[in-house]
Formats: C-alpha cells, structure tokens, sequence
C-alpha cells in the first residue's frame, strides 16, 4: 500500500522536476523553441558539498596584505536564495508561468537577486542575472561547453539512426562538426556571398507585402506580420542551407513545403507537448503516449525535408560530374563535395539550423517592424540614414550594412534589448565553479538571465527606452564583450547562424524601410511579449505598411 501511495507521488516529482527545469532553462536543448524536458541530475546532497570553505582572495598573498585583508567564505548553495519547489509549483501551473518566463526572471532576479537558485524536488537550477558573473562563467568555459540534458533528442535519433546536428551533439562529436562549419559561416565576410541570394527572396517578401496589404480594405495593412516574416525567415535560410527556393512567398505554398512547415508548427505550436514528451518518464509513455509520438512526428518531417532537399542537391553534383562540369555553389555544395562530415551528419546539421533559424528571425523581425511603428521620428531617422547612405533606389547589400551603423542598432536594439528572442540560455557546468561567492558543483544547470541583464539599468541607461542610436555611440554599450546583452550566445558554442540572421533581417529591413512608412494598424492593440520557449508577440502584430511613394511631403 505504501508502495502504491508512493508511486503516483514520484511520477508526480519527476514530472515536475523535467517541466520546471525545462522551463527555466527555456532555451538550453533546444535553443529555439524546445522540446523535451529530462531532470537535470543534481542530487540535493551536492548541494552541502565546499559548505564554509575558506578562500584567500588573490590579494591577500603577502604578509602585509594578510594581515588587512579579511578571509572570504566561499558560501554553500544551501545558502543561496531563491524561490521554492512549492512557490515554483504555484506559480508555473496556477498563474501561467510558462507563458511569462522572462518577467519572472525580473521578478526572482529583484525578490533574491542576480543569482538565485530554483529547487525543483530534489533538483536545482542556478539563475545567474549578473552581467559580469555571466561573463565569468562564459569565458571559463573549457573546449566543448554543453547547454543542457538533451536525452530526448538523443533517443529519437538512436530510434530512428540518424546523426546528432551543432545543437543536440556534445563533446568531441560536436567540436569536429563546429570546427568544420565555423570555417563556412562564422564571420560577416563568409556569409556577404550569399547577399544575392537573400536579396532574391527581399524582393519576394516586398512583393508580399503589397499583395497582402491590396487584400485589405484599407489597402496598407498586412495582418500578422509575424506570419510573413516565418515565411520569409524560413524561405531565406532555405535559400542558403538547401540552395533552392520553397515557394513560401509565393501565393500556392507547393504542397511539400507545407507539409514541412506543419511539422515545424507542430515542433513549435505544441511546445508545452513536446516538452512534455521528454519531461514523462520512459515507462509512462504507454498510458500518456501523445507528446512522445507528436515529437517523433514532428522531427520525422523535419528530417524528411532536409533529406529531400539534400539528396536531390548531392543528385545535382553527381550528375554534373559526370559530365565534366565545374561544380559551383554555396554551403551545402560545399559541405557535399568535401564531405569533411559525413551525409547523415549534413542531414542533421541542416535539419537543426533550419528549425533554429526561422522563429529567431521571424520573432525579431516582427518585434523590430513593431517598434518602428511604434516610433515614426526613429524610423524616420533611420530611413533618412538609408536613404543619404544608399541614394534613392539601391538595393542594399551586405557590403554597404556597416554603412548603415542604424540599421545595425535598430536590430542591436531590438534583439540585443528588447526582445531577446531567447531570453536564457543555459549551460552545464562541466568543472567545480565559484560564482559570486557560491560553490557551484559540477554537473549543475545554469541558466544565464539575459532578459534581465539586457534590461538592467545598470548596464543599459534608461533600459526601457526604445533607442537604436545607443549602439551607434561608441560607448561601451557595443563591445563585443558586453555581456549585458549577447542575444547569439559567446564562445565557442555560439550562434553558428548569427551571420546569415543578421544578413537577412538587415537586408529585409533596410528594404522595407526604403519602400514603405510602417505605421501600427488600428486593429492592432498593445502586444506585449509572452514567452513559448522563445519570446514571442502574445498576439498578433497588424501593421500598416504605407508605400514612400504615396507620401507627400507634409505627410512625411
Ligand atoms: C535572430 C536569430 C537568432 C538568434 C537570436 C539565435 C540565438 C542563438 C543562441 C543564443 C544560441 C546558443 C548560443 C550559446 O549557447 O552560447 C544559438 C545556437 C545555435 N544557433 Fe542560433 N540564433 C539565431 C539564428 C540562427 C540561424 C539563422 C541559424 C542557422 C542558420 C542558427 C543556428 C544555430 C545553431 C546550429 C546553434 C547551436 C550551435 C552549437 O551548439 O554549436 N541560429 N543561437
């Protein structure tokens, strides 16, 4: 009887124990929306461990200083503050946590302060909301940091015998995978040759644009932005990963890529689902088996996408090699021709760029076009930068962008402060760690508060305020080792997509600002952010978009 009382209660803690953790470490497998949870394995007892060690501080190496200088108490988690497992439990479940991560990261950040631990059953996570202890943490990292458990990701690749991508692979796996991609897209320069390419799909979502908004029957508005710019997100890293077009600008979206993006809706729609599906004990799966089979389902088609557009590139190549041809092209062709990874690895790589590529952009586009609207005298300077840069009609490349010092700080501005569209990142430790005075044990999950620091007035004046001209002062606001705000990540397991993000929504929005006047539509109301494993619009965002060559002078 005891034995059955007390079996409802671990399942209970264990499910607890994967969700809560997932949700906290919003980003960590997954990174871009993700899916399973699995508990963290940081046993209570390890928590007690370096309790009242004593440190000398570095200063206190002579006698002199000894002498002055007072023994620093490395302090035990049991020490630090934070919320509790029962607190967490009220808060996730009874007032909608999971859709407000990032306010409750300012509001544990402010209650406990800028590292706080959450205690999940018998396991923890650290919260660590301080620019330069983030900093710490990043820059001790070893040679292959790991983000968080991706057991759930695993699994369905032993399943199914596929290879691991950048972000589900791990040690020395994942660093021959990254030392051969980061050669490729890493730097600006790498990705400039794909300006043609990305301008190609501008063109369309400009064309877009006007369509969508002749539908309606003010003739300016285009409702949802944020359906346009997925479409466009997604139809411009096809562009670069599969080198091809999909046709998702197109007014018939072809069947297959349809097909394509409802698995990736269903990835991403059913987030707490697929959360659940690594968050649920193996064994529980017989009687609660949707969220594990939606999460096959959906990485079935991702993978069934990818391999399409794969092998018919890799049938392309053969085919002009037998026929003597030179063989050209971008990325993929390049990954085909030297094979430095092997095809299941190039599958694998492309399906998790393509997932983490779109929402990111996506989401951020939005927001950015949203604060636009919001502020006409900055978009206004910003298309007056555009316009005296560029002269009337260029289309922009990537080798005028550093021209365009506000374009960059409008997405400095929106992706950086705003809306980091990951608003956490996590990490594991992989070493015994101090970290603002705590023993941290190795093996314990971190998760570092970007949303907080990038909206801490301490590291950005006036925080709150929407101001893209911040980036263009050469203060210390834009250094590369700001860690207020490193929306892509730091080191060596960052961002591989930065670049080719960066590239289009830098093209997409210097062109619509030359094209259009973005104002925010009547039938939009106040869209404030609500987190769904990323930082997204808690509804939909209608903007108008009026043509320039409609506006009259007075108008302007
Ligand atoms: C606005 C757009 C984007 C944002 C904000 C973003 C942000 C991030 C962040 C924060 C990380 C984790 C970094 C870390 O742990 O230090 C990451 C990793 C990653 N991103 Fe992005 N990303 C974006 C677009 C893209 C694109 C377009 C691609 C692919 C074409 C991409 C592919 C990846 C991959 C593969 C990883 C895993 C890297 C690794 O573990 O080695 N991302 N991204």
């Amino acid at each position: 009887m005891a034995m059955l009382r007390r079996f409802p209660i671990t399942c209970w803690k264990n499910f607890q124990v994967g969700l809560l953790n997932e949700q906290l470490v919003f980003l960590s497998r997954s990174l871009h929306k993700s899916a399973a949870s699995e508990a963290l394995e940081i046993p209570a007892t390890a928590e007690e461990a370096m309790s009242g060690r004593l440190v000398q501080p570095a200063a206190a190496e002579t006698d002199d200083k000894q002498s002055t200088v007072s023994e620093t108490r490395i302090k035990s988690l049991t020490e630090m503050p934070g919320p509790n497992t029962l607190s967490n439990l009220i808060e996730f479940f009874w007032r909608d946590g999971f859709g407000r991560i990032h306010e409750i990261q300012l509001e544990h950040t402010k209650k406990y302060g800028k590292i706080f631990k959450s205690r999940f059953g018998p396991q923890l996570v650290v919260s660590i909301a301080d620019r330069d202890l983030v900093a710490e943490v990043l820059r001790a990292e070893g040679v292959a940091p790991q983000r968080a458990n991706m057991e759930s990701w695993h699994e369905y690749r032993d399943m199914r015998g596929r290879a691991t991508g950048l972000i589900s692979a791990e040690g020395e796996e994942w660093l021959q995978m990254r030392s051969v991609l980061r050669q490729l897209i890493m730097r600006p320069r790498d990705v400039a040759v794909f300006s043609d390419d990305v301008n190609k799909v501008v063109d369309d979502l400009i064309k877009r644009v006007d369509c969508l908004r002749g539908q309606q029957s003010d003739g300016t508005s285009v409702m949802n932005v944020n359906d346009l710019f997925f479409k466009y997100a997604m139809e411009g890293v096809a562009a670069i990963l599969y080198e091809c077009r999909l046709g998702c600008l197109e007014n018939n979206v072809p069947q297959k890529t349809q097909d394509y993006i409802a698995a990736l809706n269903l990835m991403f729609s059913s987030f707490k689902t697929t959360m659940y599906a690594g968050a649920i004990p193996k064994w529980l799966r017989p009687i609660i088996p949707k969220p594990w089979e939606e999460f096959c389902a959906s990485w079935d088609g991702l993978f069934k996408f990818s391999i399409i557009h794969v092998d018919n590139r890799f049938a392309e190549i053969k085919a002009q090699l037998q026929r003597g041809e030179e063989v050209k092209g971008g990325l993929l062709t390049h990954m085909l021709t030297t094979m430095e990874m092997s095809l299941e690895e190039i599958y694998a790589n492309v399906t998790e760029m393509l997932l983490a590529g779109v929402d990111t952009t996506s989401f951020t586009l939005s927001w950015a076009c949203y604060l636009l609207a919001q502020h006409p005298d900055v978009q206004e300077q910003i298309y007056a930068e555009v316009t005296q840069t560029l002269g009337p009609g260029t289309v922009p490349t990537a080798d005028n962008v550093p021209r365009l010092p506000l374009i960059r700080g409008l997405v400095k501005e929106t992706l950086s402060r705003l809306f980091p569209v990951l608003p956490g990142n996590g990490r594991i430790t992989q070493d015994d760690l101090v970290v603002g005075g705590y023993f941290i044990p190795k093996g314990t999950q971190l998760a570092l508060c970007h949303y907080s620091t990038s909206m801490d007035n301490e590291n950005f004046a006036s925080a709150s305020e929407f101001q893209p001209d911040r980036w263009v002062r050469k203060e210390a606001t834009d250094r590369v080792d700001n860690f207020g705000s490193i929306p892509f990540g730091y080191g060596i397991r960052s961002c591989i997509g930065r670049r080719i993000a960066e590239l289009e929504m830098h093209l997409a929005l210097t062109r619509l600002i030359q094209h259009f006047r973005i104002g925010v539509s009547p039938l939009t109301t106040e869209v404030k952010a609500k987190t769904h494993g990323l930082l997204c619009p808690g509804a939909p965002i209608n903007l108008q978009f009026i043509g320039r060559e409609n506006l009259t002078d007075s108008s302007l």
